[in-house]
């Protein structure tokens, strides 16, 4: 159990249920629906997936690598599923390796190339996890943002020579959205350490950027199913031609030997539904969940006095709300929003009874004060204008509640970050 922290009376009572979105996405409704707003950490599963899904969950066996019949269908429903993937990411099916998730996806990017290479990594400061602390295992270093969350090109450049053979740049940043200009990385990448491989986390883009556009300049792009209505536990990295990785996990040889263990059949068959009505939707998914995020922010910044949004909104995605609420700790906000039926998250953690601030609000400059009233909610497929209203309303008598002090709050343990 963590700290305690001042904290005013509960809200209106009433048992949870749990409706996303109140659409497809409603998994149950009780008497007070959820507001789902964690995107970023996990979207529901597109009915699309759940459908190309239910007959390797019930009645369909088989696995790919065997010779009889049924294993041979479950062979062929991957494959089906890797031309899919590799349409949509822009990538020959070939290329297209299959992995548990994303985190599996930027560690074989960065081990398996170190791995065979050799030589040093370098990344942005303001990397997911699943990047940073592989580089940092290896030695590797990172590159400055500015207050954006933007990466340096001139300090990238400064970083990069002739014995860097991995630069991993992420497409779309977990925590408060900023794209970064892959086209120009690369750029500096080719110029300054022309021998390097140039890997991109795209887990929190595929849903909202043309990944097969934006990613086209990297050798390697890693994505993950339950950021785009996929089911979790399923991802891949794409592998472009000629680029050669030591495989992480070895045994059986699938996947060309780049990454062994019996395919989740499942789990692809259901990321590849999900990646093309991700794909065939964004045009209208995008600018709708775009114009619900603004008026988020607009209008959290309205009602919360000391709101304010962190970084620019024209170099974000169009899911993440991220916002500082001065004077206020995010972890007790948090509790507060929870009771309330919201569901949110902060770029913070409680490590060993201190407060963290995040890597990236630190890396954007942001001062510790301020990050620690740090807030991300972040929209996705299923969000409607109802989500929005409500957050708004939650998260200003949260704030007023915690500004005005009371009763204490137990903090729960903290977990993991997605
Ligand atoms: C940018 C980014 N990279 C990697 C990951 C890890 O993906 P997974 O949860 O599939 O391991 C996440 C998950 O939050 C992420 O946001």
């Amino acid at each position: 159990m963590g700290r305690t922290f001042s904290r005013p009376g509960a809200p209106g009572s009433g048992s949870l249920g749990l409706e996303l979105g109140g659409g497809a996405g409603s998994l149950a409704a009780v008497e007070r629906p959820l507001v789902y707003l964690d995107h970023a950490a996990t979207t529901p599963l597109r009915p699309e997936a759940f459908e190309a899904m239910r007959p390797w969950l019930t009645e369909r066996a088989g696995n790919p690598s065997g010779g009889h019949s049924a294993a041979r269908a479950a062979r062929a429903a991957i494959e089906e599923a890797r031309e899919v993937v590799a349409t949509c990411l822009g990538a020959a099916p070939g290329e297209v390796v299959f992995t548990s998730g994303g985190t599996e996806a930027d560690n074989l990017a960065v081990t398996g190339v170190l791995a065979r290479r050799g030589g040093s990594a370098v990344c942005s400061a303001v990397e997911h996890h699943a990047v940073l602390h592989a580089v940092e295992r290896s030695g590797g270093c990172t590159v400055t943002v500015d207050a954006a969350g933007v990466v340096d090109l001139d300090a990238l450049a400064a970083t990069l020579d002739g014995g860097v053979s991995l630069v991993s740049v992420m497409l779309a940043n977990n925590e408060v959205g900023t794209v970064q200009p892959l086209d120009a990385v690369a750029g500096v990448v080719r110029r300054a350490a022309p021998g390097a491989v140039l890997h991109t986390d795209a887990v929190q883009a595929v849903a909202w950027v043309d990944v097969a556009a934006a990613a086209a300049p990297a050798d390697l792009v890693a994505v993950s199913a339950h950021k785009f209505g996929g089911p979790q536990g399923a991802g891949a990295l794409v592998v472009r031609e000629g680029v050669e990785l030591e495989p992480m996990l070895v045994g059986g040889g699938q996947e060309r030997e780049r990454r062994s263990g019996t395919q989740n059949v499942a789990g692809i068959v259901g990321m590849a539904a999900a990646l093309e009505a991700t794909v065939a939707q964004r045009p209208v998914v995008e600018p709708r969940v775009r114009a619900l995020r603004d008026r988020l922010v607009d209008g959290l910044a309205a009602a919360v006095p000391g709101c304010v949004e962190s970084g620019r909104r024209d170099t974000k995605v169009a899911s993440i709300a991220h916002v500082l609420v001065d004077g206020v700790e995010s972890e007790a906000l948090l509790v507060l929003l929870d009771e309330a039926g919201l569901c949110a998250s902060a770029a913070s953690s409680c490590a060993s009874g201190a407060l963290e601030p995040s890597h990236v609000l630190a890396a954007m400059g942001v001062p510790r004060a301020l990050a620690a009233g740090s807030l991300r909610l972040s929209l996705g497929w299923p969000s409607t204008d109802g989500d929005v209203d409500r957050a708004i309303d939650i998260v200003a008598d949260a704030v007023r509640r915690l500004r005005a002090g009371g009763a204490a709050i137990d903090l729960p343990a903290a977990g993991a970050r997605g």
